[in-house]
């Protein structure tokens, strides 16, 4: 039997990313992992168990604390959820103090060490879609297919804008974008894994297409 493909997709936040990437695992039979919920995953334990007086993450008790950390993503319903110790935190993910802290994490040395083999594990088997910021450039340097999507900051503004509104979040448009543009610089800035199209990578610039229609021009090129 033929092995199943590795897929890379990288690129910038509020591109739609993720839900693309679970669309064409279920188009494709293939295992869909979003690495951003593992930084996530961190960044959560930290705000739970290494904060200072100020109420800041203290990264050097993070550090010490790396052995306590056991990530796990299982199978629930159609798609794979984070656990952490044994413990669901799919839905405190998403949760805004995480979104808020996660780039500082991300950017470590240390903790993007520390999730290296473990992503690459995941993908050992083939048939893994899997969507990041690095996944092309560092993890799965030998992906079968590689993608790279982006939008222009402001459309990628106004879908989180709208997002976030409804989900009932009192937030203004330009509180969205100014998080958008800085979260998008520390994650292209840093010295580690920056955010980058891979020099194999096909460029996807959904600005004006809807998630269907960039679906279906990744599908165009996995499947041609
Ligand atoms: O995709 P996301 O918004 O859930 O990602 C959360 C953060 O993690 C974001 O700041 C970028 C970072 N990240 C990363 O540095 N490398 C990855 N492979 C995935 C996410």
């Amino acid at each position: 039997m033929k092995k199943k493909p590795v897929i890379a997709i990288d690129g910038f936040s509020s591109t739609g990313k993720s839900s693309i990437s679970k669309q064409i695992a279920k188009r494709l039979d293939l295992i869909h992992i979003d690495t951003g919920a593992l930084y996530r995953g961190i960044t959560f334990f930290a705000l739970e168990n290494c904060l200072n007086d100020q109420q800041e993450i203290d990264i050097k008790s993070l550090f010490s604390q790396l052995d306590k950390i056991h990530l796990e993503f299982k199978p629930n319903h159609e798609f794979l959820e984070l656990y952490l110790n044994g413990k669901n935190i799919d839905k405190e993910i998403r949760e805004v103090r995480v979104s808020n802290n996660v780039s500082i994490i991300a950017k470590q040395p240390e903790i993007r060490e520390f999730l290296l083999d473990f992503q690459r594990n995941l993908a050992a088997k083939g048939g893994v879609i899997m969507d990041g910021r690095d996944i092309g450039t560092v993890i799965l340097p030998n992906a079968d297919f590689k993608f790279f999507v982006t939008a222009s900051p402001e459309e990628r503004a106004r879908r989180r804008f709208l997002e976030l509104k409804n989900e009932g979040k009192e937030v203004s448009y330009d509180e969205v974008f100014q998080n958008l543009v800085t979260r998008d610089k520390i994650d292209s800035e840093r010295e580690v894994a920056p955010l980058k199209q891979a020099e194999d990578a096909t460029l996807i610039d959904n600005t004006t297409l809807n998630k269907e229609e960039t679906i279906e021009l990744i599908l165009s090129h996995i499947l041609k």
